[in-house]
């Protein structure tokens, strides 16, 4: 087994505890910590593991680097009775968007929907968590962001767009519930970031070098730009999640909000959040059959050639979700490496490995 690709296993709550650690030891308050620290974990047991604990170096850079506030709580400003705004402060996005979607679920389970936008927020991770968030009260939901520039519109050659994930959820009654999130690029720029820390190549369509050329190097990929799903459509997904997050909240936006690798100054992302009732025009049971029925058409669905299993939104990252809880996650030596040096820096414990 090579020493750089062999997989170290830690369970869900070590990684946890690891992460509140750090978090606390930067000047994060415990409640915020927890917040942080499940949504990353949250990442990691899905599968997303471009959108975990490995981004904590990063994140905590930014705060060292006084461009993210670790101690900032978001206020929240009620609008209309079934529309908030939440400003993040510069503190976490995911505190931010947390604390959003709280207040969308409690005012759409009395006016049937609520809609929180949010401003001066951060990097709020994998869109998912905040799906998941309105799935266990029972909600559908909404979840739009926007991001740093990595993408160009289509026709152009610079980064303007961000690859701003569209996310959305449904219950469901005894099968999955839905759940799409999705960058509008072939691949979420995560991706190229953790093959370029594990030293391995990237598919050929993902992305340009800086000199316009497809690259399968992620070091080059990160030099040049994203390349857009389905073309025009995929860039017009990333102008439209702009405008719901970035232009409508007051956040920047048109290719202003910062990289979150970058600690030179505030991110000032946007998010748009809605929560919506699932049984404003039939009884609860109804709406959740007929889910039911939906994901039975979409996974029974004829298969093509070659394909063992039609899988629904969501669903190989709950399969995953369940198989980690029971396996713990895996990271490699270079991932746990940079962990630890951020728990050095702060005087916390090292992360723990269950096994290898
Ligand atoms: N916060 C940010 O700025 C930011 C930016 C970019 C991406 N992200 C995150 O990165 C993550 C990855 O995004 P992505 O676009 O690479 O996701 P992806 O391509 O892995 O998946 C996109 C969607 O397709 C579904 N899917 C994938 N394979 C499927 C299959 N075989 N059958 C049925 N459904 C399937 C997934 O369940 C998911 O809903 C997301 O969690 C996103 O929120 C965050």
């Amino acid at each position: 087994m090579d020493p750089a690709t062999e997989k170290h296993y830690v369970s869900a709550d070590n990684a946890r505890t690891f992460v509140h650690s750090v978090l606390t030891g930067n000047g994060v308050s415990p409640e915020n910590a927890t917040i942080v620290a499940d949504c990353l974990v949250r990442a990691d047991l899905r599968g997303v593991d471009t959108h975990g604990i490995n981004r904590i170096p990063s994140y905590m850079e930014r705060i060292r680097q006084g461009v993210l506030d670790a101690k900032a709580n978001p206020v929240l400003n009620q609008i209309t009775p079934v529309v908030a705004q939440v400003d993040g402060q510069n503190g976490f996005g995911f505190v931010a968007a947390h604390l959003g979607m709280k207040r969308a679920i409690e005012m759409a389970r009395e006016f049937g929907i609520g809609f929180v936008s949010v401003k001066h927020s951060n990097h709020f991770g994998m869109s998912a968590w905040v799906v998941q968030q309105a799935l266990d009260a029972g909600m559908m939901s909404l979840v739009f962001t926007n991001s740093s520039p990595a993408l160009p519109v289509w026709g152009g050659r610079e980064k303007l767009m961000g690859v701003s994930p569209l996310a959305c959820g449904a219950p469901a009654g005894k099968e999955k519930p839905f759940i799409l999130d999705m960058a509008p690029s072939i691949a979420a720029r995560g991706k190229i970031y953790k093959a370029a820390r594990r030293g391995e190549k990237i598919p050929s369509d993902w992305a340009l070098d800086g000199e316009g050329r497809p690259t399968d190097d992620p070091h080059k990929a990160l030099e040049g730009v994203m390349l857009p799903m389905g073309g025009p459509k995929g860039s017009a997904l990333a102008v439209m999640m702009d405008v719901f997050s970035g232009v409508l909240s007051g956040s920047a936006f048109a290719g202003h909000v910062t990289n979150p690798y970058d600690p030179s100054k505030p991110a000032d992302v946007g998010h748009f959040l809605v929560a919506i009732k699932p049984d404003l025009f039939m009884g609860l049971e109804e709406f959740k059959e007929r889910m039911d029925y939906l994901y039975q058409r979409v996974v029974g669905s004829e298969k093509m050639a070659g394909v063992d299993r039609i899988y629904f939104p969501g669903e190989i990252e709950q399969i995953t979700h369940e198989e980690r809880l029971k396996t713990g996650i895996p990271y490699v030596q270079a991932e746990i490496d940079a962990l630890n040096r951020e728990a050095e820096k702060v005087g916390a414990e090292r992360i723990v490995i269950d096994r290898k």
